[in-house]
């Protein structure tokens, strides 16, 4: 049966390069199946509000991720890390800590930016949220997209670089293989 992948964007920005990058994902693997999983609506995290299901887009965020067999983060950096709302979304889907939907969780990492370090400070600590959330964060692998605004048809808004188009698909067949290994490994 094919997976089915969420994929979460750290940017909540109209024209944000990272949901572009997102957005082509469907067209160049169609061994998984694909969801986009909003966090515009999550509140801020507030452990008083955390209480059963939590507010209604917590419930729904949640339960969209719990019904993954994966989950893509596709994110930008701010100031050298993780952006603040990208946190605040895993922080939701970390608790409660012994039933939260992170747990086992397969994942993987995609980052665009403008500049030239492809997002590597960003994706450490990413990473780093995603172990401590018990997840399994594909290991070796890295998607790292550099000066995205040279690989984008400027008037379509489209990827349109076939290098990082390779890039990206290799990316995330790999992670439909790791998907596979790690649910074997909880059988
Ligand atoms: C507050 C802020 C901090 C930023 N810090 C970084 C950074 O540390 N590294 C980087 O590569 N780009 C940084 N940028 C530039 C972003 O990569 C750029 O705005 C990018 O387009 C954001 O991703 P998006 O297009 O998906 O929204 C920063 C942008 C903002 C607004």
């Amino acid at each position: 049966m094919s997976k089915r992948i969420g994929i979460i964007v750290g940017s909540l920005r109209e024209n944000s390069f990272n949901q572009m990058i997102a957005n082509s994902i469907p067209e160049l693997v169609d061994s998984a199946e694909f969801e986009y999983i909003s966090i515009a609506d999550l509140p801020l995290y507030n452990a008083d509000l955390d209480l059963g299901e939590g507010p209604d887009p917590v419930k729904h965020y949640r339960e969209a991720i719990r019904k993954t067999d994966g989950i893509l983060i596709v994110s930008p950096e701010y100031n050298s890390g993780i952006p603040g709302v990208l946190k605040n979304a895993l922080d939701w889907a970390s608790t409660p800590t012994k039933s939260a939907v992170l747990i086992n969780k397969p994942a993987g990492v995609i980052g665009a930016t403008p500049g030239v370090k492809g997002t590597i400070l960003s994706q450490q600590q990413i990473r780093q949220t995603l172990d401590a959330t018990q997840s399994y964060v594909m290991p070796a692998q890295k998607m790292y997209i550099s000066q995205i605004t040279d690989k984008i048809d400027s008037i379509t808004r489209k990827l349109t670089d076939e290098s990082t188009r390779k890039y990206l698909q290799r990316y995330v067949q790999s992670f439909v293989q790791w998907i596979n290994q790690v649910q074997r490994l909880n059988e």
